[in-house]
């Protein structure tokens, strides 16, 4: 098994104090940042855009991970990619085109990932699987942080990592939604790759302390 990467979600930092909890998430052992683009068509929340990507990109050397929550993605892609992006994950649920948009991201020599909401069937993935370099299962409708991981979702994670295994390619899996040090290590057991944790690392008082803990916690 390679090393379980953790990935901040900026969306719980102190947007005031962006940059110090971005380096101290960083000092903590952050493998990525992983940063939600909301546009309030898609998702009843509305976040950021390039823009910050941008900056954020100046100080950090980690890879950030950029997660669509928005209609019509492929208008946006290489706004995104312009800004710094080093991941870009696309909800099957926005792209008529996907195949297309896919294209477009891996064109500019960046990973493509494929997302689901926790309702819509794995499926809907069967075609794509093979063009994307990560697929993202979320574990929360979609919107915002702080929300409770749902249960149900442990065996579509487990059927997603059985989908990437068989294609046999360098797939990554990510979960995101309500991942915390108590079921971090079941979500691996499931067969997560990647974990995405927003208020449970930014909503910490000591990210070290915390991000340590989920390490101890997920190799035990
Ligand atoms: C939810 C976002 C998540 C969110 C996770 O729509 O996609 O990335 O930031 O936050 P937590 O870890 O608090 O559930
Ligand atoms: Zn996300």
């Amino acid at each position: 098994m390679n090393r379980i990467k953790i990935a901040p979600s900026i969306l719980s930092c102190n947007f005031l104090r962006l940059e110090e909890d971005i380096k101290k998430a960083e000092d903590a052992g952050a493998d990525l940042f992983h940063i939600d683009i909301m546009d309030g068509h898609f998702v009843p929340n509305i976040t950021i855009g390039p823009m910050l990507v941008e900056q954020v990109r100046k100080i950090t050397s980690k890879p950030l991970d950029v997660h669509l929550m928005i209609e019509n993605p492929h208008k946006f892609v290489e706004e995104f990619i312009k800004a710094g992006a080093d991941i870009i994950t696309l909800h099957v649920e926005t792209d008529r085109h996907i195949f297309r948009t896919i294209e477009i991201i891996k064109s500019k020599g960046i990973k493509a990932g494929v997302t689901l909401n926790p309702s819509t069937p794995l499926i809907t993935l069967e075609h794509i699987i093979h063009e994307v370099d990560l697929v993202l299962i979320m574990t929360v409708n979609p919107g915002f942080g702080g929300q409770r991981y749902m249960d149900v979702m442990d065996e579509k994670i487990k059927k997603a990592r059985n989908m990437i295994d068989k294609t046999k390619k360098d797939i990554e899996l990510e979960v995101d939604g309500g991942i915390k040090a108590t079921n971090a290590k079941k979500v691996v057991q499931c067969g997560a790759d990647i974990l995405v944790m927003g208020t449970e690392i930014f909503h910490s008082t000591d990210y070290k302390k915390k991000i340590q803990e989920v390490r101890n916690i997920i190799s035990d």
